[in-house]
């Protein structure tokens, strides 16, 4: 282990117990934060949930990939090849280490967790769901839980029901207890809403679909990355989430789903490495994970996720979990007491570390210019997530996001750039 590394689990181990992280320390790790966005203004990112920085570990880990070893996975015998296919191998064993996986054939690379929730769809949907079966969607979904189901729902006659979201920003139970009496054959949830920050009581979710004979299919973009994710504790089906939300590279996402279910499913996409056996007419799939894996995969990507997992790990999921508490709440104090601005989602208790806001007179995306000028970083629009902008009569929000590299301070910046875009419209 590098010194700073070990440096980094002391400081944390010791922070956690004050409910926080020690910032300086996770901050040295990360490059991107100690840039300034023009000269003399340094950057604060507060857009971690479209995609996080990366820490140096995983930098280097994936350079060292190519630099020192890149060969393919699975194909060659020589030795580099074999260092990658350990490596890559590596990855996918710690990774569903991570998130408490049954076995590593559990878990799948993907390009992302839209590619992931489209494999769930296209395999698992196109192969068990027919004419007038009915899938339980959410009024809070990204657009990649939603569109995927809708595409199939098209293509074989589905049902669609929604569980609405209620004023406070939690899905309404009593309206999802009466959509089980229809029976369906999956209920398709986020496990985090990406703009309202609600956290959905999956375990419960998932019993109850169960208790009715439904899969829970959940995407867990903006979960896996920040809390304690345990797969087999949630009773979930297929959870899928991204690597560079996490701290590792765009590119590579994954699906983990319960192996009896992978094992039953047709391939997706076919082509190398997903097939155990070729004819001109004819091909036999390959065992799991292999037979979601068709071409050659995201190889550097896979092993910098596998590092992201190692850096995350170190820190702590829970002590990463209690630190964004601690900061949006602090957020959401400091937002709820400026003029003219309205946050949506849980006004309180357990909530995840978004906070998505409208400025009275101001549109987001003027926010978000006007932000910029003091570098900070905040997402504006729908968030791929328009029906739930619908839901609250919203054409677009401004969200900032928080994750583990964040502080007070970055939140002060941002209500001190509030004032600028209130001075500046009025
Ligand atoms: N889905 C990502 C976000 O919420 C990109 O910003």
């Amino acid at each position: 282990m590098e010194p700073a590394q070990k440096a980094l689990m002391l400081n944390t181990g010791i922070a956690a117990q004050a409910m926080t992280l020690d910032s300086a320390s996770i901050r040295s790790e990360f490059p991107t934060l100690n840039r300034e966005v023009r000269d003399g203004v340094p950057l604060v990112y507060l857009d971690s949930a479209a995609t996080s920085q990366k820490p140096r570990q995983v930098l280097e880990k994936v350079e060292r990939f190519y630099r020192d070893c890149n060969a393919n996975v699975h194909r060659g015998i020589h030795t580099l090849a074999e260092e990658a296919t350990t490596q890559y191998e590596g990855a996918r064993e710690r990774i569903a280490d991570f998130i408490n996986a049954g076995a590593a054939r559990e878990v799948i690379f993907t390009g992302n967790a839209t590619q992931a929730l489209n494999l769930v769809a296209q395999s698992w949907g196109r192969a068990n769901l027919y004419k007038g079966d009915r899938i339980v969607l959410t009024e809070m979904e990204h657009h990649s839980n939603l569109v995927p189901w809708q595409m199939l729902a098209t293509e074989k006659d589905l049902r669609i029901d929604i569980i609405p979201v209620r004023d406070d920003g939690e899905l309404d139970q009593s309206e999802f207890d009466k959509l089980l009496r229809n029976k369906p054959k999956a209920v398709c949830i986020t496990h985090v809403s990406n703009v309202l920050g609600t956290v959905n009581p999956l375990a419960r979710i998932a019993e109850k679909a169960r208790s009715v004979g439904a899969l829970t299919v959940v995407d867990g973009a903006q979960s896996a990355p920040h809390l304690p994710v345990d797969v087999q504790a949630l009773g979930a089906d297929f959870f899928a989430f991204s690597g560079h939300k996490m701290c590792g590279p765009t590119g590579v996402g994954v699906l983990w789903g319960r192996a009896e279910l992978l094992q039953l499913m047709p391939p997706f996409l076919g082509g190398g490495d997903m097939i155990k056996r070729v004819y001109l007419r004819d091909f036999e799939p390959n065992e799991i994970p292999y037979k979601f894996e068709a071409g050659t995969p995201p190889i550097g990507e896979a092993i910098g996720l596998g590092a992201a997992v190692d850096f995350l790990t170190d820190v702590g999921m829970d002590a990463i979990w209690q630190h964004e508490q601690w900061l949006i709440k602090y957020a959401l104090e400091r937002l709820e007491e400026f003029p003219g601005v309205t946050v949506y989602g849980p006004a309180g208790g357990v909530r995840g570390g978004v906070a998505a806001f409208t400025l009275e007179g101001v549109h987001p995306h003027d926010i978000a210019q006007v932000l910029d000028t003091s570098g900070v970083a905040v997402r504006a629009g729908h968030h791929c997530a328009m029906p739930l902008h619908d839901r609250f009569n919203l054409v677009a929000t401004a969200r900032a996001s928080f994750y583990l590299y964040n502080t007070r301070d970055e939140v002060d910046e941002l209500i001190r750039g509030l004032y600028k875009v209130k001075d500046l419209f009025g």
